[in-house]
């Protein structure tokens, strides 16, 4: 007999609004989790305080169940209700959500958000995403824990149809909420007395953090403890096909990712090309990176060349996913 295969359906938010929050109420209150448009990327989301819930989640991307998941809230008053704020940690909240900004804080005592979506930590990466996902929480009023809406290790998506393409057949309900405006993940922040870490460089730039709070970020030396930020193991972003950077040329039968109309050496010979942004500009390189990412994956080359991309702003997370797409495989 053929396996049963299950098709999400897709729901767009422009078109219908109120039927998008009550569907995906519905669904997520079953305890299935559901995929949603985040400004970062798409979010494979689930009720954080059900164990079933979070256990799907896992199940769905192929995730180490020791990686523990983002919690995501509606604002920063619900934010309190399940964790603890320092006064810096209240600063960069105020200054930078809803956003992209994840700020890992210990966890109230009987929060009710489960073990499974902390891996057992005391603490919790928590966000209040911008638009339409924060919405949807407020309507559910439970935090939902959301990883993105990928294969564990393959390249996170910022469109519906990069979900559907990978997991639709595991899951009941895609919401479309159109390509993702930001392009990366989240920024990911721990404050610890006086020290201000950055765990992973995202959505939010360094630099503003840095600006807002007038002190140096400290930066991950080398990888990341893996308890802190698994998301920061190695191979990571993986595509099908090896991935060379800081190309200044491309071989014959490379597809290449340039920057800023940059000339690249042997660009005539590539299988296909794609500019991040042929202004130079790095928020519209961010959004366009997993996109253009995946298409160069597409072509079937074997091998894509990417060019130097600078490493201010959001320059720096551009790079660290770069790093990480490159990185040896795992297996
Ligand atoms: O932009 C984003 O953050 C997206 C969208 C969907 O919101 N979500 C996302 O989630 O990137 P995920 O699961 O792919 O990445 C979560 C990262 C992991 O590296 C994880 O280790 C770290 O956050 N993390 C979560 N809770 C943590 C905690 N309590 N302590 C340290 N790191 C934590
Ligand atoms: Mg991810």
């Amino acid at each position: 007999m053929p396996p049963f295969i299950m098709a999400a359906r897709i729901i767009d938010i422009a078109s219908d609004r109120d039927a998008a929050i009550a569907q995906a109420c519905a669904r997520l209150g079953e305890g299935l989790p559901v995929a949603i448009p985040t400004e970062t990327v798409y979010g494979l989301a689930a009720d954080a305080t059900n164990p079933a819930a979070v256990t799907r989640i896992y199940e769905t991307k192929g995730r180490p169940r020791f990686n523990p998941l983002i919690c995501h809230m509606s604002d920063l008053a619900m934010a309190e209700r399940y964790a603890r704020f320092d006064p810096i940690s209240r600063r960069l909240a105020e200054a930078f959500w809803p956003g992209p900004l994840t700020l890992v804080l210990p966890l109230l005592p009987d929060s009710g958000i489960h073990a499974l979506s902390t891996a057992g930590l005391d603490t919790v990466g928590v966000r209040v995403p911008k638009g339409f996902s924060a919405e949807l929480i407020a309507a559910f009023d439970r935090p939902l824990a959301a990883p993105s809406a990928n294969t564990s290790g393959k390249i996170s998506p910022t469109s519906a149809q990069h979900v559907a393409a990978d997991l639709g057949d595991k899951l009941t309900l895609i919401l479309d909420g159109g390509q993702a405006s930001v392009g990366v993940e989240s920024t990911i922040i721990r404050v610890e007395g006086e020290r201000v870490r950055l765990l992973r460089p995202g959505g939010v730039a360094a630099e503003d953090i840095e600006a807002l709070l007038g002190c140096l970020l400290e930066r991950q030396e080398g990888a990341a403890p893996a308890i802190e930020a698994p998301g920061m193991m190695a191979s990571h972003y993986a595509p099908a096909a090896a991935v060379r950077l800081e190309a200044t040329s491309a071989a014959g039968g490379e597809a290449l990712i340039r920057f800023g109309g940059m000339p690249v050496s042997g660009f005539d010979e590539a299988v296909a090309v794609f500019d991040l942004s042929p202004s130079g500009n790095l928020q519209e390189a961010a959004a366009n990176l997993f996109d253009m990412l995946k298409r160069a994956d597409a072509t079937g080359a074997a091998s894509i060349a990417v060019a130097s991309i600078p490493v201010h702003g959001l320059g720096e997370a551009i790079n660290d996913r770069l790093l990480r797409a490159a990185a040896p495989r795992e297996g």
